[in-house]
């Protein structure tokens, strides 16, 4: 971990601690059972992303994906869960969509005070935050709604939050709105470490993945996670395509998969 900074001394012990009580169809690992393992698949996430990050500076990490529904928060909060879980790995979701916040949704808590309450210098950062009980693991709502969500993620405090987190945290995980329905995940993308790019199977297409890619004006993807595949499907490099040029590519993976077990 880089060296902590004067301004962030001090916040962790300041945090409220909340009890991890998520919605029932939140999908969420349990960041309390840390002696089970999270599921193969974020596992092998987790295990790939400390290895980047062993050999180059990767402590920010924007999740992102082209359109809506893809999966985003799902991934983001699933992947900072399972970091969590590692000994003295304190990760930090933070929701930084501020036009589809679903964070608070998901652990059950309160919008705000949130992060634009902490940027529009409502609230000092550690009320912006809670800790989750006995965890490693720390969540940032996203805050009040605001009007003018790209104003406020050029905001110079911006920058200088994602230089600073990393002085106390291991990973600061940021879920943020789609690519190509909004400019935000692009501009954190460039003051962020990493985009980890998030596609859904029947659901996003090839055309939508290249413009997605084409729109971010500064190339630090470190992966892609395919959403909605079933297991075994991605050992064949060609599934994935196929299931696209197949009829009824609009529907979602749950729905071919039930169709599959019928
Ligand atoms: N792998 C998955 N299996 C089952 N449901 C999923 C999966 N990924 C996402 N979902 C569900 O799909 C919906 C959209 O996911 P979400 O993460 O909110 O998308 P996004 O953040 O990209 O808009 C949510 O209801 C979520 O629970
Ligand atoms: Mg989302």
């Amino acid at each position: 971990m880089v060296e902590q900074r004067p301004a962030l001394k001090g916040l962790l012990e300041q945090i409220v601690e909340i009890p991890f009580h998520p919605l029932a169809d939140s999908l969420l690992i349990d960041p309390t059972r840390t002696h089970d393992a999270p599921s193969e698949e974020f596992r092998t996430l987790r295990t790939r992303l400390n290895h980047m990050q062993s050999q180059q500076g990767l402590h920010t990490l924007v999740v992102t994906s082209p359109s809506p529904a893809e999966g985003k928060s799902f991934a983001a909060a699933n992947f900072a869960i399972a970091q969590s879980q590692l000994a003295g790995s304190m990760t930090l979701l933070a929701d930084f969509d501020f036009r589809r916040p679903i964070v608070h949704n998901m652990f059950n808590v309160e919008r705000s005070p949130g992060l634009t309450d902490y940027l529009l210098g409502k609230v000092p950062l550690h009320e912006a935050m809670r800790k989750v009980q006995g965890t490693n693991l720390v969540v940032m709502p996203a805050g009040e709604s605001v009007v003018n969500p790209l104003e406020l993620l050029n905001l110079r405090e911006v920058g200088q939050l994602l230089e600073d987190l990393p002085s106390l945290f291991n990973w600061v995980v940021l879920d943020s709105p789609p690519l190509l329905f909004a400019a935000d995940a692009n501009l954190l993308s460039t003051i962020s470490d990493g985009t980890l790019l998030v596609v859904r199977i029947g659901h996003t297409t090839i055309d939508s993945i290249t413009r997605a890619m084409q729109s971010l004006s500064h190339d630090n993807v470190v992966g892609i996670v395919v959403n909605g595949a079933r297991r075994g499907e991605l050992y064949s490099k060609y599934t994935y395509y196929h299931t696209y040029y197949t009829p009824g590519e609009d529907k979602d993976a749950e729905e071919q998969e039930r169709e599959a077990d019928n």
